[in-house]
Parts: C-alpha cells; sequence; structure tokens
C-alpha cells in the first residue's frame, strides 16, 4: 500500500530502520524566496543565478533552503550552517564535519514539487516526476530502458503506458541516483518493475548480483499525476512520509 504523506509531529525522531520522505510545495512569492535565499551559500547563489527562467532559479532556490532546513531539524543545526560536499557525479552528502550523524539524503525535484529522502547511515536516491502523456510513445523507453523493461512496457494496453513508463523512469533513476554514480551505470545493464500497482523492485543487475541483496526499491505518491521512488541500502527500512509546511505560511 502506498503511503499517505502526512503532518509531522513537533519533533522529528529519524530510526534507524526508518526512511523519511518530506515532500515540499516550491513556488512562493518573489518576496518569500527572497527571504528563504538567504539560508543559500554563495556556490547555491551563483547557481540560482545561472537559470535562465525565473520560475526555475525561484524554484531551485526554494529546494535547496527547504533541504538545508529539514537537514537542520535532524542536525539540529542552523539551515546556514550546513555545508554539502560533492561526489565525482555530483551526489550532494553532508561535509566531513557533519558526517558523523550518520544522516544521508537525497532530493529529487519536478515541476512545482519536490521530495527530500533521509536517513541514517543508509545510502539513498529519490525521484519524483510529474506523469507527462506521450513520452511513452517517443522511442525513449527503447533508447534508455532495458530489453525486459521496453518488452513490458510495450506489453501494456496504451492507455497505461504512460504511468508505467514514469514508474520505471522514477525507479531506475532512483537506484542511479542512490549510487551516486550518475550515467557511468549503463541503464539497460538492469531491470526494474513497472507494471501500474507493481510494488518496485530491483529485478537484476547483470554482472553484480549482490546488487539485489544490497538494496530494496519503495514506490511513493506525492500527489496525483506524479509518481516517486526510493532506493535505499539494506532490506530491513520502512517509511514514513512527511508534508513539509513553509514556516511562513
Ligand atoms: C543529475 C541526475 C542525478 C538526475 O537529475 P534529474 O532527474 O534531472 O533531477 P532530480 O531533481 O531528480 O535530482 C536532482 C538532484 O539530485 C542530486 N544529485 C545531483 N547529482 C547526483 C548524483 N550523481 N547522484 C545522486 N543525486 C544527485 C542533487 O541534489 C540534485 O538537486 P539540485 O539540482 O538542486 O542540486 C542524474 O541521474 C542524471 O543526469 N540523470 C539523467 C537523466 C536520465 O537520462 N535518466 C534516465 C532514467 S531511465
Amino acid at each position: 500500500m502506498r503511503l499517505q504523506f502526512s503532518i509531522p509531529p513537533v519533533t522529528v525522531k529519524l530510526d534507524p530502520d526508518e526512511v523519511h520522505v518530506w515532500r515540499a510545495a516550491l513556488d512562493f512569492s518573489e518576496s518569500r524566496v527572497e527571504v528563504l535565499q538567504r539560508v543559500l551559500t554563495e556556490d547555491e547563489r551563483n547557481r540560482a543565478g545561472r537559470f535562465y527562467f525565473q520560475k526555475d532559479r525561484n524554484r531551485f532556490i526554494v529546494a535547496r533552503s527547504t533541504l538545508r532546513t529539514i537537514l537542520g531539524k535532524y542536525l539540529d543545526a542552523n539551515p546556514e550552517q550546513i555545508r554539502f560536499h560533492y561526489g565525482q557525479y555530483g551526489k550532494p552528502r553532508l561535509a566531513e564535519q557533519l558526517q558523523k550523524s550518520g544522516l544521508l539524503f537525497n532530493l529529487s525535484h519536478s515541476h512545482n514539487m519536490a521530495l527530500a529522502a533521509v536517513t541514517c547511515h543508509r545510502e539513498i536516491g529519490v525521484d519524483l516526476e510529474l506523469i507527462r502523456s506521450g513520452l511513452a510513445d517517443e522511442q525513449i523507453a527503447e533508447r534508455f530502458f532495458s530489453p525486459r523493461e521496453v518488452h513490458a512496457l510495450r506489453a501494456l494496453p496504451k492507455s497505461m503506458q504512460d504511468e508505467a513508463f514514469f514508474n520505471c523512469w522514477t525507479r531506475k533513476e532512483a537506484y542511479i541516483k542512490a549510487r551516486g554514480e550518475g550515467l557511468s551505470v549503463p541503464l539497460h545493464m538492469f531491470d526494474v518493475s513497472l507494471l501500474p500497482d507493481e510494488p518496485a523492485r530491483l529485478l537484476s543487475v547483470r554482472g553484480e548480483p549482490n546488487e539485489l541483496l544490497r538494496w530494496r526499491l519503495g514506490e511513493l505518491s506525492p500527489a496525483a499525476g506524479f509518481v516517486g521512488a526510493v532506493a535505499v541500502e539494506g532490506h530491513d527500512w520502512r517509511l514514513r512520509c512527511w508534508e513539509w509546511t513553509d514556516p511562513a505560511s
């Protein structure tokens, strides 16, 4: 059963067997974005300044400041104090001085929504996508998915292919993001489940059979018209889904 996102208690505690996924809205007034951007570092503000469209710039700022505020809750730190370190393929993690907390996280945004996933001592990847119709028809699956996935997708009635396409996309992306190795992990070398209502599963990773023991996938229901997935190290974890409320609202 897919979990609903609920209002969290005032103090959120992350047990070692828990995975917390926070859902956050990204569209705010210019004046609120101006306030939120104050917790960003100079390099994050520079990055925000490179977006061509104001809307994308603002969503990046809101996603980063929300991520910082959420992490700050677990670390008992101010959002602006948090420092990130970036892996070879760009995956952010806490900088060394904060790593003893064991906190690991990943972020995804799509359209006007973001998901921030947080764990303790477990690598994690999260992906969120707005379901767009038509992409499943455009040979994108044939280019990015494995033959087994393409076969499962094309065997479905056309009316079910959009959702199945994004199930597959988000599950593959969550797994890649958990590994943090970007597209150096060949997309056709592993298979995920994709049928509508089929639980999220990593089905095989060719040449790396231990990967099935290492990771478990989970499906998310972020909102109508969106799909999401997490990939988390270990099999002994449970998901809790929280709704982020901007403190000014
Ligand atoms: C960058 C990448 C992580 C995906 O990004 P995306 O799906 O466009 O965007 P998302 O919103 O889901 O994730 C972006 C966030 O992931 C995090 N991230 C960046 N690089 C990452 C990496 N190598 N591993 C994990 N997380 C990463 C960052 O927090 C980033 O947020 P930011 O842009 O605000 O800094 C990478 O996997 C990629 O480029 N994928 C290409 C897409 C593709 O071909 N997918 C095929 C799927 S079948």
